[in-house]
């Protein structure tokens, strides 16, 4: 794609394995609504927005619930999602994710960071990053949820790059379609025979490099 004028992370699944930790806390609530979740139905909610993966979930153990109850168990799965990231620390940050970051500092490529959720900044700071990132788009400033390419296009315009000339980082299917949207390039981290529609894909970051995006 030639030199990136700016990268755009998302943060769970690509700098902290957080989805371990939305897993335990969705699980005890369906455990406590009386149906089993599995990690396979875990794979359902990566990326998607937390009342989205409520629903997702209560569609999984067949249930009905009121908007106020939906309120009330959203909040409560928070709580301890809250309680297990606030003991996080940078041990958490993804192999490869140091060593990349100070290769843009280093190449004076600045990046963002284009998140669906609202722990966005408390995970940041836990794990050292908040003042490193030059923008930060999370779940509390947008009003669309991947796939809509809101969140990225807001990193652009934050960043003052037009969006062709960004690189998105993304380990969901529903951030690889939104960063396609966006009209930029997108590279997916994880599995390739999972997600579709990448322009390239890499297991971690290990893998990457400023010169290979600009091949
Ligand atoms: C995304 C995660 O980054 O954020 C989803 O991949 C999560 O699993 C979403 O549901 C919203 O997170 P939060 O912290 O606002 O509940
Ligand atoms: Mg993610």
């Amino acid at each position: 794609m030639g030199k990136p004028h700016a990268v755009i992370f998302d943060l769970d699944g690509v700098i902290v394995d957080t989805a371990k930790h939305h897993f335990q806390a969705w699980k005890q609530l369906a455990d406590e609504l009386g149906f089993n979740f599995t990690e396979e139905d875990n794979e359902r909610l990566k990326g998607v927005s937390r009342m989205d993966s409520l629903n997702i979930l209560l569609e999984i153990g067949g249930l009905n619930k009121s908007e106020s109850e939906k309120q009330e168990l959203a909040a409560r799965k928070n709580k301890r999602y809250v309680e297990a990231i606030s003991v996080m620390d940078e041990s958490e940050i993804l192999p490869g994710v140091l060593r990349f970051l100070q290769e843009l500092k280093e190449h004076n490529i600045p990046y963002a960071l284009g998140s669906a959720s609202k722990n966005a900044p408390l995970i940041l700071k836990q794990i050292g990053l908040y003042e490193k990132f030059n923008a930060i788009v999370d779940g509390n400033s947008i009003s669309k949820a991947k796939p809509d390419p809101e969140v990225f296009l807001r990193g652009a315009e934050e960043l003052s790059v037009t969006p062709g000339n960004c690189v998105v980082f993304e380990d969901a299917q529903s951030g690889i379609e939104a960063g396609k949207a966006a009209g930029m390039y997108v590279v997916g981290v994880g599995d390739s025979a999972v997600l579709a529609g990448a322009d390239d894909y890499i297991r971690t970051m290990e893998e990457m490099t400023v010169s290979r995006l600009e091949k």
